[in-house]
């Protein structure tokens, strides 16, 4: 049985589904699922002085700055629940955050494992992120269209308020997939150049998407097991 750690990345547009696809994945791969908005928005609802220094960023669409996400993801990192590894859902974003990480992890003699690019054309994210609606109490994820709830504005786990995030607006969003080919983009062919990035067709059901997935993340999975 192999126990290294095992570093696994969803790469992709906002709304390309790296959210949905790592609560699918993360029980089987036994690791925490690690991501970077959650944990701002976790601290902005706590009003933390991270998250206020975050919110103006979020609120725009636009990255927050390196060294704030970097200090942010870092420090979740060293919690004794990801020694075994992580599956990180929006981290790295920029080359400066993926060199971080890679500093980080050489110093347990790791490294990223697997980026899993998750590839939807940006007309599909729009018509994503603005159906988009939360739960207020458990954080399930629906699309007024796509996988829409029993009943409108009602969780079908919980019961809970649905709700819509204030960064999934149109205008927002169209920033944010802006950012993305700016700055995020550039990580695909830095990966690739390491030989650990496979693409991910994004564009089909969930289902399918997952199945893509998880034919990637299986020899981790065995070798884990
Ligand atoms: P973050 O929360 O990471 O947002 P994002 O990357 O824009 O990603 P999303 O959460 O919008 O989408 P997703 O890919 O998880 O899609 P989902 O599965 O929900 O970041 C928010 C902000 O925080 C950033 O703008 C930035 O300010 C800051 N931030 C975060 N990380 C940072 C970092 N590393 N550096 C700096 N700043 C950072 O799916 C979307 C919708 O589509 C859902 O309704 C879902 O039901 C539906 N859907 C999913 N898959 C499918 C499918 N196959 N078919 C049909 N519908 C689908």
């Amino acid at each position: 049985m192999h126990t290294d750690p095992q570093y696994i990345i969803l790469l992709g547009p906002p709304a390309s589904g790296k959210g949905t696809q790592a609560t699918k994945l993360r029980a089987a791969l036994e690791l925490p699922h690690i991501a970077s908005g959650d944990l701002f928005r976790y601290n902005l609802k706590h009003q933390t002085e991270l998250g206020l220094k975050a919110k103006g960023y979020m609120e725009q669409g636009e990255l927050v700055p390196d060294a704030i996400t970097i200090r942010m993801v870092m420090a979740r990192l060293r919690q004794p629940d990801c020694a075994g590894g992580a599956l990180l859902d929006g981290f790295p974003r920029t080359i400066a955050q993926a060199e971080a990480l890679e500093a980080a992890l050489a110093e347990e003699e790791a490294q990223v494992n697997l980026v899993l690019n998750i590839v939807v054309p940006d007309d599909v994210l729009v018509e994503r992120v603005t159906g988009r609606r939360l739960c207020r109490e458990c954080g399930a994820s629906y699309h007024v269209k796509f996988l829409p709830p029993q009943a409108a504005g009602i969780c079908d786990k919980c019961g809970g308020e649905l709700y819509q995030r204030p960064d999934d607006t149109e205008e927002t969003v169209r920033t944010r997939i802006a950012v993305y080919w700016e700055q995020t983009s550039p990580l695909v062919d830095y990966y690739r150049q390491q030989s650990v990035l496979v693409d991910i067709d994004g564009n089909q059901s969930v289902e399918k998407v997952t199945e893509s997935l998880t034919a990637k993340v299986a020899p981790i999975m065995v070798s884990r097991n």
